[in-house]
């Protein structure tokens, strides 16, 4: 009994951790060029990363004024682009959940719909950090 606790609680932490993966720099830019993320593009988008998830796939952004919340790497938003239960909804046709999954492909697609209407001026972070700024961090050794 108290090995399968054992047991139980490692399968359980093991887990967490797989669902809870922080990217560093260079491995969010070999992840953006897998999902086809234009090169031109790539140092605003790994700014607006690091600005709104610092690279953690998992995160929930705490609630916006409007009661919506932000997900996952890109902090998409739950009022328009996603559907914070287990069924597929909204702009971007997805549950919010595989906005926070370790696999970007449904995150990215999304964000990219949402640069294609919107630009990066969407993101208030990449507005107020990156945006005629210095683009960090560095990726000239990816
Ligand atoms: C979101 O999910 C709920 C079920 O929890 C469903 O009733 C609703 O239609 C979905 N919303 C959208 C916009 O797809």
């Amino acid at each position: 009994m108290k090995l399968l606790l054992i047991l139980v609680t490692v399968v359980v932490t093991v887990c967490l951790q797989c669902e809870a993966k922080t990217f560093t720099v260079c491995e969010l830019v070999h992840e953006l060029r897998k999902q086809k993320f234009p090169e031109n593009e790539m140092r605003d988008w790994v700014c607006l990363v690091e600005m709104e998830s610092t690279r953690r796939t998992h995160v929930t952004g705490s609630p916006n004024s409007d009661g919506s919340k932000d997900h996952g790497l890109f902090q998409i938003n739950d009022r328009y682009w996603c559907n914070d239960s287990n069924v597929p909804g909204k702009e971007c046709h997805v549950t919010c959940g595989q906005l926070r999954s370790d696999d970007i492909s449904s995150a990215s697609t999304c964000a990219k719909k949402i640069h294609r209407r919107h630009g990066f001026s969407a993101w208030y972070a990449w507005r107020d950090h990156c945006k005629g700024k210095p683009l960090l961090p560095d990726i000239s050794k990816c």
